[in-house]
């Protein structure tokens, strides 16, 4: 039997909760034109989201046409520009033979060259010449506004972990061709996302860059309690298993209402469920994953300092004010000045989330951890 919990993939179909009024945002906002940022920390479900979304509006308007750019492994223009390309002719034409001719027709200096693999689909690359495409950059960032005027479709261009952007070379000058020929796109709708805060704050928020003020921005939250009691209790009972509401409560409580985290946590529960799930059945599998992960935990912390490690112990203590005096002489902080250190570094080791004026630990079972096994107290049950 399939486990019906999904983590690591993109949540579709039943496996997909909530989110009805971020929905029913985005799809406003993109049908209309007006270009929209999404962040959220990693893992709370920002591509689910515009996959779901993207999948609603492809049945709902024909005319509207959604194209995929991850860049993720992307670390210069020139791969920008291919991968830009590539997806752009892929998405809007159905066939390979349509790629082969959109892919002329649209460009009138640059000559593009094509690397079909055996599995199109998938292998299929538009590349160029770096010395010709530096003269002719502007050609691939119309590409949009002039497919969606060829073809008479709306183009929506989604670019995921969009913050890469900030490391490329010359970085400002190519956010600043980016928004000047993007913001004069009238049938084009940009959806940009990402789960690096401050980079893409930076990019977005700062009156001094390019983008400043280039469309909406979404924070995309947790998925709360009810959405997961229901799920939880559903996906139990179709397997012919049962959770009671009260139970299932508890799972998401304990993995903080964290997207990924949950279903992950309910999948092991699952597992170990023969038939009912018990609160026992949930504290042995807390203690197993506990148990299974304790050295990769170990060496996270042995690479902290003790500062780190002490505001961590404040932070799981629940303080909030981490430069009062008070909290400084506790956790033994020293002065005032280290906390913003202390907090951006654990911020890029991806140890903890500044989420607005909250922080949080990004890994709940980490959390749980660092409480019940590290500093030996006992918690939560
Ligand atoms: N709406 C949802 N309903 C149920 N589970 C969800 C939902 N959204 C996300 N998840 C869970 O969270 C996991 C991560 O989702 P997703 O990959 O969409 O997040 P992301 O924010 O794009 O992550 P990343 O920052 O790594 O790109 C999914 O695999 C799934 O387990
Ligand atoms: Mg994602």
């Amino acid at each position: 039997m399939e486990a019906p919990f999904v983590f690591g993939k993109l949540a579709e179909g039943e496996n997909f909760i909530n989110r009805e009024k971020e929905s029913a945002y985005l799809k406003l906002n993109l049908t209309s034109g007006i270009n929209t940022i999404l962040i959220s920390p990693r893992r709370w479900g920002k591509s689910s989201l515009v996959n779901c979304v993207a999948e609603q509006l492809n049945t709902e308007s024909p005319d509207l046409r959604f194209c995929f750019i991850d860049l993720f492994n992307i670390r210069s223009e020139e791969e920008f520009y291919e991968a830009f390309a590539t997806k752009l002719i892929q998405s809007t034409s159905s066939k390979m033979d349509d790629w082969l001719k959109n892919g002329k027709k649209f460009f009138s200096n640059l000559i593009p060259r094509f690397n079909v693999g055996l599995d199109p689909f998938h292998d299929f690359k538009i590349t160029f010449d770096w010395k010709e495409l530096k003269k002719s950059q502007d050609e691939i960032l119309e590409l949009p506004q002039k497919i969606s005027s060829d073809k008479k479709i709306k183009v929506v261009v989604c670019i995921d972990e969009f913050q890469n952007i900030a490391h490329f070379d010359q970085s400002l000058s190519f956010q600043k061709k980016l928004r000047s020929i993007w913001q004069k796109h009238q049938t084009v709708a940009y959806c940009l996302y990402g789960s690096k805060r401050h980079m893409l704050a930076e990019i977005f928020e700062s009156k001094s860059m390019p983008f400043y003020k280039f469309g909406e921005t979404v924070f995309l939250n947790k998925i709360s309690d009810e959405f997961w009691v229901e799920y939880i209790v559903k996906q139990f009972n179709e397997t012919e298993k049962n959770i009671t509401p009260e139970l299932a409560s508890r799972i998401a409580k304990l993995m903080e209402n964290h997207p990924y985290f949950v279903q992950w946590f309910a999948k092991n529960v699952w597992q170990n469920t023969i038939d009912t799930c018990t609160p026992e059945t949930i504290k042995t599998t807390l203690n197993q994953l506990l148990i299974q992960n304790s050295l990769l935990f170990q060496r996270e912390l042995d690479n902290l300092t003790n500062k780190q490690i002490s505001f961590l112990k404040a932070l799981a203590d629940g303080v909030t004010q981490f430069s009062s005096k008070e909290t400084l002489t506790t956790y033994d902080l020293g002065v005032q000045a280290n906390i913003a250190r202390i907090k951006t570094s654990l911020e890029n080791r991806e140890i903890i989330d500044l989420w607005g004026s909250k922080i949080e630990f990004i890994d709940p079972l980490f959390r749980l951890w660092f409480i019940q096994i590290y500093l030996g107290k006992n918690s939560t049950f």
